[in-house]
């Protein structure tokens, strides 16, 4: 997934796109991950300046979403699913070792939807169901 720079023009375009949005925080955190891969800190505070609160509201709402990031993503994206159908099937075995082979590409992630095929990786923005290393290596290609 390609994102944008961040740049305090860019981030500002954005939140004029949810003027008129109620609670826009968090929609205003959620659309500069989507955007730049990353919430950069100085947008705690453009957010709080655009919607007219407090940069301990936005720090508040940014900490508490696991989600939510606050530092660049690395080049591959991988989120590994340990719900309870995909760590049925593996998944905690599967997150050691992807965690060992690729290290801070790696993060534990929600249930995708995919229960069925589990266990279910998300790689760059693209699901693997039965997913296994290999799978996992062919699609970081
Ligand atoms: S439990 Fe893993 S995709 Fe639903």
């Amino acid at each position: 997934m390609k994102y944008r720079p961040w740049s305090q023009d860019a981030a500002l375009v954005l939140l004029a796109s949810l003027r008129d949005e109620m609670g826009p925080v968090l929609m205003a955190l959620q659309l500069m991950q989507k955007e730049f891969g990353y919430v950069d800190k100085a947008s705690i505070e453009i957010i709080a300046n655009f919607f007219n609160t407090s940069r301990a509201e936005v720090h508040g709402v940014l900490t508490f979403y696991h989600d939510l990031r606050t530092t660049a993503p690395t080049t591959h994206e991988i989120s590994i699913c340990v719900a309870e159908a995909c760590q049925a099937v593996g998944a905690r075995v599967l997150v050691q070792e992807v965690k060992a082979k690729f290290g801070d590409e790696t993060h534990d992630g929600y249930c995708f939807g995919n229960c069925a095929l589990g266990p279910t990786v998300m790689v760059n923005g693209e699901i693997i169901g039965r997913a296994t290393l290999e799978k996992i290596e062919q699609a970081r290609r």
